[in-house]
């Protein structure tokens, strides 16, 4: 659906950029053609993007900002990119630079859900378009122009119905949760206690933030296990990092990762592949990271006064030991 999302909103600059190229008028959001004017469209060169993400927690996310990277480099795009460094008031601050600078188009991925309304407004009154990329923020539909990012809900539903196959519906559970009040947490533990109540022979034992960090979700899980030791059947880490960290934990304990506690994850990152063609890691959710090429198709089409989808989500799949070893050669992140 990637692929599907991508030609959408690149045919429909591609329909206009021709139409200019033969001096021909291009046709206006509403789909009205026209001035007999031909309209002056920008061109990926000429566009100047500023882009505020969360920081380097995950190889997600270290995937995520070298396919914004990249990208940017390939296209020929002036890309301001801040690091934010985990800290919602640098991405604000981040936000306020990109204005002064007048960019074309601002992203951003916010840390957390909530406190955005007032720079989000500052950059909707500067006539700048908002892309919101990965995570979605908890304001009004009409303060950003689009989200391209996972659905979070959906993942928490999928990795319950892995769990859930895999202790056959019967077991105690713990949760390794990523940063507090971040979407991906908030929409993951949802989607994961609502697919629960179908599943009465499960319960979860404790839930714990391991900041989507590895070494956090290591340390959480050790804990975990000096608590709750030997009743612990499956852990849920709301990401890769952390299940990997939870791995080395067990293994520490003196359990089996992966045989005596099941671990279900979420991203798909290629190191998870490697853990579940070792045994150590039973299934991970997808949750694209690879999103460069969509952003700036979808930036150029906002920066061009074209319509675009409220919410793109890139088409995620689950993958389990079974097929990992096949995959793994496949995986680009
Ligand atoms: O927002 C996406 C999440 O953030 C990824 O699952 C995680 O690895 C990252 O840090």
């Amino acid at each position: 659906m990637i692929a599907r999302a991508l030609y959408r909103s690149g045919l429909v600059l591609a329909i206009v950029l021709t139409l200019a190229a033969c001096g021909e008028s291009a046709p206006r959001a509403s789909g009205a053609l026209s001035t007999p004017h031909a309209v002056k469209l920008k061109t990926y060169p000429e566009l100047v993007v500023g882009f505020a993400q969360i920081g380097a927690e995950s190889e997600w996310r270290t995937a995520n900002t070298r396919s914004i990277q990249t990208t940017a480099d390939q296209l020929g795009i002036e890309l301001d990119l801040s690091d934010a460094q985990q800290q919602q008031a640098n991405q604000i601050n981040a936000i306020r630079s990109f204005i002064a600078q007048g960019v074309d188009v601002i992203g951003v991925s916010p840390v957390v859900e909530t406190g955005w309304d007032e720079v989000f407004a500052e950059v909707k009154q500067a006539g700048i378009p908002l892309i919101l990329l990965d995570r979605s923020a908890n304001v009004p539909a009409e303060l950003y122009s689009v989200r391209i990012g996972s659905d979070f809900v959906e993942e928490g539903r999928r990795a319950c119905g892995e769990l859930a196959r895999l202790l056959d519906g019967q077991g105690s559970i713990v949760v390794l949760e990523g940063t507090q009040g971040s979407a991906p947490m908030l929409g993951r533990g949802a989607g994961f206690q609502e697919c629960l109540q179908t599943y009465p022979g499960l319960h979860v034992l404790a839930s714990q933030s391991g900041d989507f960090i590895r070494a956090r979700g290591k340390e959480e899980m050790a804990a975990l296990l000096q608590t709750h030791g030997n009743s612990i059947d499956g852990v849920f880490a709301q990401n890769d990092d952390m299940a990997l960290g939870a791995i080395e934990a067990i293994e520490e304990y003196g359990l089996r990762p992966g045989i005596d506690i099941k671990i279900v994850s979420i991203d798909a990152v290629r190191a998870a592949f490697e853990a579940m063609i070792a045994g150590k890691l039973n299934a991970t959710i997808e949750c694209n990271p690879l999103l460069g090429p969509l952003f700036f198709a979808t930036a150029l089409n906002l920066a061009n006064d074209l319509p675009v989808e409220k919410w793109i989500k890139p088409d995620e799949g689950v993958y389990r030991q079974d097929t990992a070893a096949q995959e793994l050669p496949n995986r680009l992140y």
